[in-house]
């Protein structure tokens, strides 16, 4: 289907521009609901708390009436009825669009072929969470040019969906790419620059994203990888004086704050963490509105 959003790769600059342009319309005012009587299908059969609920919002303000599916727990899913199954059956109800988060074994592109309406991947497995590279670089925006931004990534960045997408979108802007963490939590091949200390990285970039540590995506092999997250790449609050005034932290969440992340760091005035998820309401639905109209080209 072509108005969906599975990855960031063929994305345009037009692309980006309209759907900043309107998430920024969307937080200055209100746009009127334009879907009334439609529905859209949230699908999760990952957790979430701030990519369901933002598009649960999104919907709301675009006048889609959300049918939110969250896990197996009180589904037909306990009755061994399979997710492809829950899939087609949604489906059949006729939903506008579907927003899908599903682990790695699920064959979201198609899944895309086969179904009528736009699906848009909410975090597929290891591969990918378009819509929160696309507020974080909305968040970003709001503060700096993205044009030849130096983004330094912190922690799992192997496993991590977030950092995939913004690495499928990042070349559009010649942004250049730090990373820092474990040898083995760092992706096996890039030409990202590779930083052995934070403390480095932090005075290198303009935008730090922290990662959490994705422990339900891997095995660490015996070692104790959360343990050399904290001691060796947490970002703790004694870094936080040499700081320079205007860097960005950014966070996609959920943080775990005695791992990658002190809490006077979560809070602290550059920290644009909040900021990202209430610009993810607004990007995704201005997202929605420009898939559902067909007016994302
Ligand atoms: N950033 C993000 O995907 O958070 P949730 O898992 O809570 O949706």
């Amino acid at each position: 289907m072509t108005n969906s959003l599975l990855d960031l790769k063929f994305l345009t600059r037009v692309q980006l521009e309209k759907v900043f342009f309107l998430a920024r319309e969307i937080k200055r005012a209100p746009l009127k609901p334009e879907f009334l009587g439609q529905t859209a299908a949230l699908l999760f059969f990952e957790p979430s708390t701030r990519t369901r609920l933002s598009f649960e919002s999104a919907c709301v303000r675009a006048g889609l009436g959300p049918l939110v599916f969250q896990g197996g727990a009180g589904t037909s899913m306990e009755k061994g009825e399979s997710l492809e199954d829950t899939l087609m059956n949604v489906a059949a109800m006729k939903p506008a669009v579907i927003v899908l988060r599903a682990g790695d074994d699920f064959h979201l592109s198609q899944v895309a072929r086969e179904l009528s309406m736009p699906i848009l991947n909410a975090g597929w497995g290891r591969y990918g969470h378009p819509t929160q590279a696309l507020l974080d670089l909305f968040t970003i925006h709001e503060r700096k040019s993205l044009e030849g931004l130096k983004i330094l990534f912190v922690g799992d960045i192997a496993h991590s969906r977030v950092a995939a997408s913004h690495f499928e979108i990042l070349p559009l802007f010649n942004a250049q790419v730090g990373i820092c963490g474990p040898e083995s939590l760092l992706p096996k091949e890039s030409n990202f620059r590779k930083f052995s200390t934070l403390r480095e990285g932090l005075s290198w970039a303009d935008a730090v994203v922290c990662l959490r540590y994705q422990l339900e995506r891997h095995d660490s092999g015996g070692k104790d990888l959360k343990q050399e997250i904290r001691q060796s790449y947490a970002f703790t609050k004694e870094m936080l004086p040499k700081l320079p005034k205007d860097t960005l932290i950014l966070h996609p969440g959920p943080v775990n704050q005695s791992v990658e992340m002190d809490a006077e760091v979560y809070r602290d005035e550059r920290s644009l963490i909040l900021d990202q998820v209430s610009h993810g309401v607004w990007l995704r639905e201005a997202l929605l509105r420009l898939l559902l109209k067909g007016d994302w080209v």
